[in-house]
């Protein structure tokens, strides 16, 4: 990480540049808060008249800290800021993301949802890539830089490592259809917060229902756990395969490692060996399946 500004003392816009490159978004404090109680309860109490209504404060919000140490962003369209105001809860992008008819139609909504405050950090919506006819639908985190620059899942590092690893059992970017379980790049890479994963997981499970996949393929742990909706202690889970139903779309499931992992630690590629072969397996026994005789 880059070190701190000279003239941090002197420029606050330089502190929160620096503070933003490393992946801090919005100033809190030390104890949680549970905004989704905060939000139930303004949308309980009696509207005011428009005329009114004032932005609250943002150390003045219900449920929030005192001012913290950190700086608070400069301006008041930062991102911070606007994702408060959008005041959505899963619910909400539950009705949205059900409603979406076609992908299209679900990436048009979710470029206009304002609910998950990494969209006003990102660049741009990470939709999808490859081929929504695909048998097979692979499911990853979050978009990281390169993602997000080019709008498209899986095109950095471990992106090249993952299209090397389909190639092995005979695939590309043509056979499978791949997405995340957050489309937009959390600040700094960090990993997206559970409650950016919840608002955002509606419109991945409508996606799944849209694209219809024989097979989905989720790559790494916070994948599996948003996909399953429960931990999934992944260095174990790997390999393993599940039923798996999404509205009224029913697949199978099988849980591997991400490809970040193997770039971490090479010794563990024979584990993505082992589970690219069974899920060539699972393609191969669907054929035989599907097209033998009756
Ligand atoms: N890692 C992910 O989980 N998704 C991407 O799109 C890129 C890297």
């Amino acid at each position: 990480m880059a070190p701190q500004p000279d003239n941090a003392d002197h420029d606050p816009i330089a502190l929160v540049d620096w503070y933003r490159s490393a992946g801090v978004d919005i100033a809190v404090g030390e104890k949680p808060v549970d905004r989704f109680a905060a939000q139930a309860a303004r949308r309980a109490a009696p509207a005011r008249p428009a005329a009114q209504r004032t932005l609250p404060d943002r150390d003045n919000r219900p449920g929030r800290e005192p001012a913290a140490r950190m700086p608070a962003p400069p301006t008041p369209n930062s991102p911070a800021l606007k994702a408060g105001q959008a005041d959505m809860t899963p619910d909400d992008a539950r009705a949205i993301a059900a409603s979406a008819r076609t992908l299209e139609d679900l990436r048009e909504k979710l470029e206009a949802f304002d609910g998950c405050g990494l969209k006003f950090s990102a660049t741009q919506l990470v939709f999808s890539d490859g081929n929504p006819q695909a048998r097979i639908m692979l499911v990853g985190e979050a978009p990281g830089r390169e993602e997000d620059l080019q709008g498209k899942p899986f095109v950095g590092r471990s992106g090249h490592l993952l299209d090397r690893m389909l190639g092995a059992i005979g695939l590309d970017r043509t056979r499978v259809y791949i997405a995340n379980s957050v489309p937009w790049r959390p600040p700094g890479n960090r990993a997206p917060t559970p409650v950016e994963t919840e608002l955002c997981l509606p419109f991945l499970r409508r996606q799944i229902e849209l694209v219809r996949p024989e097979i989905l393929v989720t790559l790494g742990g916070p994948a599996a756990n948003a996909v399953f909706g429960e931990h999934i202690a992944i260095t174990r889970a790997r390999g393993q395969w599940r039923d798996l139903t999404i509205g009224d779309h029913h697949m199978r499931a099988l849980m591997m490692l991400h490809p970040a992992f193997f770039l971490r630690q090479p010794a563990s590629k024979r584990n993505a060996w082992r589970d690219l072969l069974s899920l060539k397996k699972a393609m191969e026994a669907h054929d035989d399946a599907t097209h033998s005789p009756t």
